[in-house]
C-alpha cells in the first residue's frame, strides 16, 4: 500500500479515491499551492496527482519518498521536469482526454474571429440590424491565411481541419511531421505571412514569451492571435499595447498569464478580444475521464506495469535503499 496524494484539484471528489483506494492504496486529498503547504501534506507520499501547484526543484529535494507525479491534465509547465527526473521521480501527463474538445474550441475561435460574430451578436442585442457597410469584418476561408505554431496532437488536427473548411494553413513545428494539405513554414515566415496565428506548443522556457512585442509587430496589420495553450506564450501587456494601437486586429484567448484573470485586467474590456475561462478542455466526457486517467496511470506506476505517457523517461527508477528511512537510485 502506498499513501497517494492530491496536491490540488478543482474537479470534484471521488474518481481517484475509487480508482486508487480499489488497489489498496491510502488517498489524500489537499489544497495546497504554495511550495510549503505541498511538502507538508505530502512528505509520506509515493506518489502525487497534480493539477496546478508547483512541484519545483525545492519540493522534490523535500520529498524523498516520492517516486511518481500524475499531472491532471496535458500540460506539465508546474513541474521541474529535470529536477524530477534528476531525483528519480518519474512525470506523467494525461495526454488524451481532451484533444477534440480543444481542437473544436481552437475552430470556434477562429471561425467566431474571421465570421465577425461576436460584434454581430453584440450589435443585435444593442437594437441595431446593422447596415453591410457596418458589417464586422468577415472573410471568405480561402482568402485568410492561417498559421499554426505546434503540430502536436491537437496542433496536427487544428491544421487539418482548418485546411478542410478552406483555409490556407502554414504549419510549423521543429519536430512533428507537417500534414497533408499544410505548408511548412519557419515560425518567423509563417508569422509574418498569416492573417491568424493559433498556439498549440508547450509552455517551457524557451517559449515562455514566445509572442513578444517583436513577434507582434512581424504580424500583418489587424491580424488575430488564438491562444488555448498557456497564458506564458505571449507578453501580455505586448499583446494590449498591439491591440490598442490597433496593429493587432484581435485576440481570441483561453488561457492567461495570470489564472483567474484578474477581474481589473485591462484584457477584459480590450476591443477585439473574445474570452473564455481556461474552458476549451471542457467537456462532460473529458471531465470524467481526467480524473480517471491520472489515478489509474498512478496505479499502473505503483504496481510496476508500463506507462505509456511518462514525459521525462531519462529518470531513474528509485528503489528503497536497505537502510530503513533512505532511498537510493539504481
Ligand atoms: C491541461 C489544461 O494542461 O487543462 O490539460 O490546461
Amino acid at each position: 500500500m502506498s499513501l497517494v496524494l492530491i496536491t490540488d484539484s478543482d474537479l470534484g471528489e471521488g474518481v481517484e479515491e475509487e480508482v486508487l483506494e480499489a488497489a489498496g492504496h491510502e488517498v489524500r486529498r489537499a489544497a495546497a499551492r504554495s511550495p510549503e503547504a505541498i511538502v507538508e501534506a505530502a512528505a509520506a507520499a509515493e506518489a502525487l496527482i497534480v493539477q496546478w501547484a508547483p512541484i519545483t526543484a525545492e519540493v522534490l529535494a523535500e520529498l524523498p519518498a516520492l517516486r511518481f507525479v500524475s499531472r491532471l491534465g496535458i500540460g506539465v509547465d508546474m513541474v521541474d521536469l529535470e529536477a524530477a527526473t534528476a531525483c528519480g521521480v518519474a512525470v506523467a501527463n494525461t495526454p488524451d482526454y481532451c484533444i477534440d474538445e480543444v481542437v473544436a474550441h481552437t475552430l470556434a475561435f477562429v471561425l467566431a474571429a474571421t465570421r465577425g460574430v461576436v460584434p454581430h451578436d453584440r450589435a443585435l442585442r444593442h437594437g441595431g440590424w446593422a447596415p453591410i457597410a457596418t458589417y464586422p469584418d468577415a472573410a471568405r476561408p480561402a482568402d485568410r491565411t492561417v498559421a499554426v505554431i505546434g503540430l502536436g496532437r491537437i496542433g496536427s488536427r487544428v491544421a487539418t481541419q482548418l485546411h478542410a473548411l478552406g483555409y490556407r494553413v502554414l504549419g510549423v513545428d521543429p519536430l512533428a511531421p507537417v500534414p497533408p494539405d499544410v505548408e511548412p513554414a519557419t515560425l518567423d515566415d509563417a508569422i509574418a505571412a498569416a492573417d491568424i496565428v493559433t498556439l498549440h506548443l508547450p509552455l517551457t522556457a524557451a517559449t515562455r514569451h514566445l509572442i513578444d512585442e517583436a513577434a507582434l509587430r512581424r504580424m500583418p496589420r489587424g491580424a488575430i492571435l488564438v491562444n488555448t495553450c498557456r497564458g506564458g506564450l505571449v507578453d501580455e501587456p505586448a499583446l494590449l499595447a498591439a491591440l490598442a494601437g490597433g496593429r493587432l486586429g484581435g485576440a481570441c484567448l483561453d488561457v492567461f498569464e495570470r489564472e483567474p484573470l484578474p477581474a481589473d485586467s485591462p484584457l477584459r474590456s480590450a476591443d477585439g478580444v473574445v474570452l473564455s475561462a481556461h474552458a476549451a478542455w471542457y467537456s462532460p466526457a473529458a471531465l470524467a475521464e481526467l480524473p480517471r486517467s491520472a489515478a489509474v496511470q498512478v496505479v499502473d506506476f505503483l504496481a510496476g506495469r508500463t506507462v505509456r505517457s511518462i514525459v521525462n523517461p531519462g529518470y531513474v527508477t528509485k528503489a528503497p535503499d536497505l537502510e530503513e528511512g533512505t532511498w537510493t537510485t539504481n
